[in-house]
This record gives C-alpha cells, sequence and structure tokens, in this order.
C-alpha cells in the first residue's frame, strides 16, 4: 500500500464496501466517528471498481486516511487468492477485517438457475470463511485484532423464497459463534452482525418486492452500522440491531418450529 498521508492508523479491510452498509462501514471507520474512536486506514474490497475509486477519493478528501482499493470478485477462486495475498503481506498487517460483502437471489430454490444458489454459497459463505481464516493465521502473528462477519436475521428462520440465502447466514451466524469461543483468550475478538431490513442495493438486486414490507421493518446503514462496531469494540458476539428484529428473533426461538415454517411461507407469499 502506497501511502498518501503520514499515517499510524490501524488498517481496516472492508468486503462489499463499494455500497451500502460495507460503504458506511469504510466511512465511520475513516471518520473516527465510531466506538472505536480513531480513525482508520482501509482497504476496499468489491468487483466494481470505479465504485471503490469515488469511495476512496471521497474518504481520502473528507478524512486524510489512506485508502487501497482492490477489485475482487470473492465468488471466484482468483479472487479469494487476492485476499490471501493482502493478509500475507506482512509489510502493512491488517487490524480489523470487515466481512460483509453478500448477496440474496429470490424466488423458489427448484425454479432459479442453480448458478444464483452456488454463487450465494460462493460469496457468503465460502468467501468469508476464508477471509477469516486468513485474519486469524495473520492475527495471531500481533496477538490481537477485530473481525466482523455480516450474518442477518434471516439466518434465525427459515426462509421460503429465500432458503439458500437464509441457509448460508444461519452457516455465518453459528460458524462465527463456534469459532469466537476457540479463539477467546488469543486477542482476536469475533462479533457476528445479524441486521434486519437495511435500505441498501440489495433487495432490488435480489429481486425482492419491498412494497409489503412495513415501515417500521426498517434499518438505515448507519443505525445498523453504529451498532455492528459498537458490538466489535466492545467484543459482543451476537449483534442485532434495531428493538423490532430483537424481537423478532427471540420470537422465532420460542416458537415451535413447524409453526415457525408455516408462518414463514405465509409471509414469503404475501411479498
Ligand atoms: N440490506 C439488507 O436488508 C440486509 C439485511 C441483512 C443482512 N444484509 C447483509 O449485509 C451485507 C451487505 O449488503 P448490503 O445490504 O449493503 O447490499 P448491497 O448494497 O447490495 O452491497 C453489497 C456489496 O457487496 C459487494 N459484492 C457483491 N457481490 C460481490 C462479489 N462477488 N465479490 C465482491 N464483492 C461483492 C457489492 O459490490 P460489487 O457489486 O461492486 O461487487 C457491494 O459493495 C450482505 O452480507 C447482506 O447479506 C443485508
Amino acid at each position: 500500500m502506497t501511502n498518501k498521508f503520514e499515517s499510524s492508523n490501524p488498517l481496516a479491510l472492508v468486503t462489499g464496501a463499494s455500497s451500502g452498509i460495507g460503504k458506511e462501514f469504510a466511512a465511520k471507520l475513516a471518520s473516527g466517528q465510531s466506538a472505536f474512536n480513531q480513525k482508520h486506514d482501509l482497504i476496499i474490497v468489491a468487483r466494481d471498481e470505479s465504485r471503490l475509486n469515488e469511495v476512496k477519493d471521497n474518504l481520502e478528501s473528507s478524512y486524510g486516511v489512506n485508502v487501497e482499493v482492490i477489485s475482487a470478485d470473492l465468488q471466484t477462486a482468483k479472487g479469494v487468492a487476492l485476499m490471501k495475498e493482502r493478509f500475507k503481506d506482512r509489510s502493512r498487517s491488517i487490524d480489523v477485517l470487515i466481512n460483509n460483502a453478500g448477496y440474496g437471489y429470490s424466488g423458489n430454490f427448484g425454479e432459479v438457475e442453480l448458478k444464483h444458489s452456488i454463487g450465494q454459497i460462493d460469496l457468503n459463505v465460502k468467501a468469508l470463511v476464508s477471509l477469516t481464516y486468513f485474519a486469524i493465521e495473520s492475527m495471531r502473528r500481533s496477538g490481537e485484532g477485530y473481525i466482523l462477519n455480516v450474518s442477518s436475521v434471516a439466518g434465525f428462520m427459515p426462509a421460503p423464497t429465500s432458503a439458500i440465502y437464509a441457509a448460508s447466514k444461519a452457516f455465518v451466524t453459528n460458524f462465527s459463534q463456534g469459532v469466537r469461543e476457540e479463539i477467546s483468550g488469543t486477542g482476536i475478538k469475533l462479533t457476528c452482525l445479524c441486521p434486519g431490513f437495511t435500505r441498501t442495493e440489495f433487495q432490488d438486486r435480489a429481486n425482492v418486492d419491498q412494497r409489503n414490507i412495513p415501515g417500521f421493518m426498517w434499518q438505515n446503514v448507519g443505525q445498523v452500522v453504529d451498532a455492528g462496531l459498537n458490538g466489535l469494540a466492545k467484543n459482543h458476539g451476537l449483534v442485532t440491531p434495531g428493538i423490532h428484529n430483537k424481537v423478532l428473533v427471540s420470537t422465532t426461538h420460542a416458537i415451535p418450529s413447524d409453526v415457525l415454517r408455516t408462518i414463514a411461507g405465509l409471509v414469503a407469499k404475501r411479498l
């Protein structure tokens, strides 16, 4: 990374930083206006290089931090290999990993093209697992570091028409909780963030009809990212932003699975 500014800032890598939640993570970390209370230099990752360069220019000029752009398709082995290389670079190690890139694709599993289902597993599960591995391997050397894995409340329930997406997020939540216990005491902190409906490009990309989703269910990226960074700085295991999402998650734990599945089916038909 060639530094534009003199800096002793910690370094954060944010995936999916070209839009939505990831772009907000990058901005909050760069600005120093987060629970970490300090500015971060950044490595921002996504496929769209021109959007990443816009984010870079904006953050560098607004906050005087150094931003490196890596254009990578994390659904591919080549994209994941680029991340492996970056984590291995000992000239400047990564202090914070925000494992945020992810996507959904709406439709009945047996009717949408299989590539969309496998693609979600490649990005939401396989890439996230690999990056978590690279981060732990590198952070073990310094004996400290922060990892935040972005999951979803969808991971707590069956989700007809988003079955693969919900299953991928159930994996992320469960995986994160298990690994968090394994690394406790090493100085590496791992938090899992489970947002509900958040206003980003996600729903349009996933082809989800948003008209029947009630207004109170929505949060903005600022609320979600503040909750995530607060939980990460305080070493919380699981963060569910918003009272309505907390109620939703507790309800899914309280009701029998047959009933939960039937309700989920009825909700999916209304969307
Ligand atoms: N929005 C919600 O309602 C919601 C709710 C719960 C959880 N989440 C989770 O929050 C995370 C962020 O989503 P978002 O809402 O911010 O959606 P978004 O606005 O669509 O942003 C997704 C980001 O991921 C990047 N990305 C997508 N495919 C990629 C690939 N193959 N390789 C590398 N980067 C890729 C996109 O950039 P490029 O297209 O440039 O690659 C973009 O920067 C996801 O994990 C999502 O599952 C979202």
